[in-house]
C-alpha cells in the first residue's frame, strides 16, 4: 500500500493489518508505552475544508509518533491562486515525509498522489472519507469482536461517508443496506463496486435498511460545500432520520454510529444519539488510532 486515496484500492488483507496495528498503539497508547515509528518524519496537512476531528486526530497522532505535523490552509497555499497541484504535488515531495489532504475532488487527491513521490491520505472529498470508515470498522470490531457476518445499515445521503462505508463494509464481509431518497444515491462508481457483492442493498425505505442490522449509520443531509442546497435537503431527506422507531426494528443490541458533526433532530434524534454516546464517541476516538496506523504503515 502506497498511499490511502479510497478504500477501493485497497484489499481486504491491508485493512485488516491497519486495524490490527490500530489496536496495538491504542493499546500501547492506553499503557504509557511509546512509540515513536516516525521520528524525524514531517507530514504536510492541506485543508481546503473545515475540521475538529481529522485536523486534532492526525496533529496528535504525528507527535505521538515522534513526528511533525504541518497545518496547511489551502487558501493560504499558491494552489488556492491557482498553482497546478502536479508542482505542488512535485515541491511538496521535495520537503516532506508524507501528505494528507482534505478537498472538494477526488481527483485533486489522485493527482497528488500521480505527480509526487510520497505517501499521500485522503483525509476526505466530496468523493470518498476512508480515514473516517476505518475507524468506524475499528470500533465496530472492538464491541463486536469480529466484522464478518455483520449487517450494516446507512440512511441518508449518498455521500462521501456512504461510499466509503459501502466498499469498507463489504470488503470485510459484513452486508450493507442503504436507504437514501431518489436523486441522492451513491455514485456509479460505487454501485458498480457494490454489485458484485451479495451483501449489497439499495432501497427509498429508511425501516428495510435498518431490519435486523447490527450497525446503523447516518451522516449530515448536507455536506461541506452543499450549504446553498440546505433547504432543499431539508425537505428531500425528511423521514431519513434514526430514531427510536427505526432502532426498533434493528438488533437489539444495535451499534449506532455518525462520523460527526451531527445535526440533532435531522438525520438523528436527540434521545437516540444520547444512547448510543458512548459508541460514538469512542468511533471519533479512534479516529486517532486507526490514522496512527495508517501513518506507519505508509511513511515508517
Ligand atoms: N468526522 C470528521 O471528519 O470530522 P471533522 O470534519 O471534524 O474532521
Ligand atoms: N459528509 C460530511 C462528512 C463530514 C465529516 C461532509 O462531507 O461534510
Amino acid at each position: 500500500m502506497k498511499h490511502l486515496l479510497k478504500l477501493m484500492d485497497v484489499t481486504t488483507e491491508e485493512i485488516e493489518e491497519i486495524l490490527n496495528l490500530a489496536d496495538q498503539l491504542k493499546y500501547e497508547l492506553k499503557h504509557g508505552i511509546e512509540h515513536p515509528y516516525l521520528k524525524g518524519k514531517t507530514l504536510g496537512m492541506i485543508f481546503a475544508k473545515a475540521s475538529t476531528r481529522t485536523r486534532v486526530s492526525f496533529e496528535t497522532g504525528m507527535y505521538q509518533l515522534g513526528g511533525y505535523p504541518m497545518y496547511l490552509s489551502a487558501n493560504d497555499m499558491q494552489i488556492g491562486r491557482g498553482e497546478p497541484i502536479q508542482d505542488t504535488a512535485r515541491v511538496l515531495s521535495r520537503y516532506l515525509d508524507g501528505i494528507m489532504i482534505r478537498t472538494f475532488e477526488q481527483q485533486q487527491v489522485e493527482d497528488l498522489a500521480k505527480y509526487g513521490t510520497i505517501p499521500v491520505i485522503n483525509a476526505l472529498t466530496d468523493f470518498a472519507h476512508p480515514c473516517q470508515v476505518l475507524a468506524d470498522l475499528m470500533t465496530i470490531r472492538e464491541s463486536k469482536g469480529a466484522l464478518e457476518g455483520l449487517k450494516a445499515c446507512y440512511i441518508g445521503d449518498g455521500n462521501n461517508m456512504m461510499h466509503s462505508l459501502i466498499v469498507g463494509c463489504l470488503k470485510m464481509g459484513m452486508s450493507i443496506s442503504v436507504a437514501c431518497p431518489k436523486g441522492y444515491q451513491p455514485d456509479q462508481q460505487v454501485l458498480a463496486f457494490a454489485s458484485q457483492y451479495k451483501g449489497f442493498e439499495m432501497t427509498d425505505f429508511p425501516e428495510k435498511a435498518a431490519k435486523d442490522a447490527d450497525v446503523l449509520f447516518t451522516d449530515v443531509w448536507a455536506s461541506m460545500g452543499q450549504e446553498e442546497e440546505t433547504a432543499i435537503r431539508m425537505k428531500a431527506f425528511k423521514g431519513y432520520q434514526i430514531n427510536k422507531d427505526l432502532m426498533a426494528l434493528a438488533k437489539p443490541d444495535a451499534m449506532v454510529q455518525h462520523c460527526l458533526p451531527a445535526h440533532r433532530g435531522e438525520e438523528i434524534t436527540g434521545d437516540v444519539f444520547e444512547d448510543h454516546a458512548h459508541e460514538i464517541f469512542e468511533e471519533a476516538e479512534n479516529r486517532l488510532h486507526a490514522q496512527k496506523a495508517v501513518l506507519v504503515t505508509l511513511m515508517k
